[in-house]
């Protein structure tokens, strides 16, 4: 039996207890700096892998946002700062904390999620594709850029089909 547990927090409200951890596991991997970082994101669901100590060993930001397509606006989910402990990698962890964001989104109704991928590979068991369209999005300099992003990817929580075309994320890529 896999000793794992996820847990969500709605709002980012972390309780203490993980904060230290879930901030040393986010600046190990992605090289986080304070003083690099101009915008945050909107409130949104952190959802964490903890171990039998309870240390936490994983981390997923979910994010709702309401975006625009070519002719109509949806609510989307979006998932960023997926991250494991190394020691616990290749244990199926993120894959776990992917499938608790889509049970959330789905709960709420999304019909699509997307995330912007360092390692695609990562993400195709969740049921994760390349995504072509054209984005639309603030970007950490502050300035709006459109273009295909690369690592784009999206995944298909119901039976809608992903829209084709530009989508305006009418704020940060997360
Ligand atoms: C990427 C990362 C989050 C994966 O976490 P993990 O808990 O080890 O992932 P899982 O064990 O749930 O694996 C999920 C899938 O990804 C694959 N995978 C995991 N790490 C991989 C890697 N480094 N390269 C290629 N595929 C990888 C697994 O084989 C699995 O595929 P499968 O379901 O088809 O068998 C983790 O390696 C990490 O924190 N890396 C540093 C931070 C980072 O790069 N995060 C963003 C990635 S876009």
């Amino acid at each position: 039996m896999c000793p794992i547990q996820i847990l969500l927090f709605e709002d980012r409200k972390i309780p203490d207890k993980y904060r230290e951890d879930v901030q040393a596991l986010l600046e190990g991997v992605f090289d986080y700096d304070e003083d690099s970082i101009k915008f945050e994101p909107e409130a949104h669901t952190k959802i964490i892998a903890v171990d039998s100590d309870d240390k936490v060993v994983g981390h997923l930001a979910a994010y709702v946002r309401e975006v625009e397509f070519e002719n109509f606006s949806s609510s989307l989910g979006m998932i960023g700062d997926v991250a494991t402990v190394t020691q616990f990698q290749r244990r199926g962890i993120a894959k776990k904390m992917i499938e608790s964001a889509h049970v959330l989104f789905r709960k709420v109704g999304i019909k699509h999620s997307i995330l912007f991928a360092y390692n695609t590979g990562v993400y195709k068991s969740s049921g994760y594709k390349t995504m072509a369209n054209e984005v639309h999005f603030l970007d950490q300099d502050g300035n709006w850029k459109t273009f295909v992003y690369r690592g784009s990817m999206f995944c298909e929580l119901s039976d809608h089909t992903w829209p084709k075309g530009l989508i305006n994320l009418k704020g940060l890529a997360v």
